[in-house]
């Protein structure tokens, strides 16, 4: 049998990862997987058993203590917490000022990595991160860097009623010295500022195909 598929999908904040990842998904019948959501799921937790977020030591203990299971369903992959899945607590202002301090943690970067690895036993996938193409698959074919305007991004975060200071974001997540955000050696870039959803999903897809083989 062929080893699975995994296209990697990395990018700046609101570049459109998200929304084109999971039209790629739906497009080929693969597996999507928010690794963001699984650092979210990670704060959400520190945050709520009092972990101070600031202290990596804490942060990575926490990591190794907590119970948590990966599933997959509908076609995406959750990761559950003491049998729980946190989803509109992953999103709010507090958790988002948290994720940067944990995701910079060398110890929960590398329990992050092979949990994500272990998600191809759901079958192909679309995996969105910062990370996914020059750190947790860097030997898939199949990568993608996301990008677009400042001026873009923020108009796009602002619309989705979560306004944020995208430049720090981005600056945090590109120079931390553990798995930083960089452009993974082969990845195709693609700048979307002046493109649709279905226009960027609709090159990825097309790219993928044609390296499939046709269809
Ligand atoms: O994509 P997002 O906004 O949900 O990501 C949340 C945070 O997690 C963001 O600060 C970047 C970080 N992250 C990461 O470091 N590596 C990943 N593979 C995914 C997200």
């Amino acid at each position: 049998m062929n080893p699975p598929i995994v296209i990697a999908i990395d990018g700046t904040s609101a570049s459109g990862k998200s929304t084109n990842a999971k039209l790629v998904a739906r497009a080929l019948g693969y597996v999507y997987v928010d690794t963001g959501a699984m650092y979210r799921t990670l704060a959400w937790h520190c945050l709520r058993h009092r972990v101070d977020v600031e202290d990596p030591k804490a942060v990575a203990a926490a990591c190794r203590r907590w119970n948590t299971s990966l599933e997959c369903v509908d076609g995406r992959v959750r990761l559950l917490v003491d049998g729980y899945c946190p989803e509109p607590e992953i999103r709010t202002a507090e958790t988002s000022a948290a994720v940067p301090h944990v995701a910079a943690v060398p110890k929960v970067r590398e329990w992050m990595k092979k949990r994500q690895r272990e998600c191809v036993r759901f079958g192909n996938l679309v995996m969105e991160g910062r990370d996914i193409g020059t750190h947790v698959f860097p030997e898939t074919d199949y990568k993608f860097y996301l990008d677009a305007s400042l001026h873009e991004r923020t108009k796009r975060r602002h619309a989705d009623g979560v306004p944020e200071d995208l430049a720090s974001r981005d600056q945090r997540d590109s120079q931390r010295a553990a798995a930083p955000l960089m452009i993974a050696l082969g990845a195709r870039v693609i700048n979307n500022s002046e493109m649709t959803a279905e226009q960027t999903s609709g090159l990825i897809i097309e790219e993928v195909r044609q390296r499939l083989g046709g269809s």
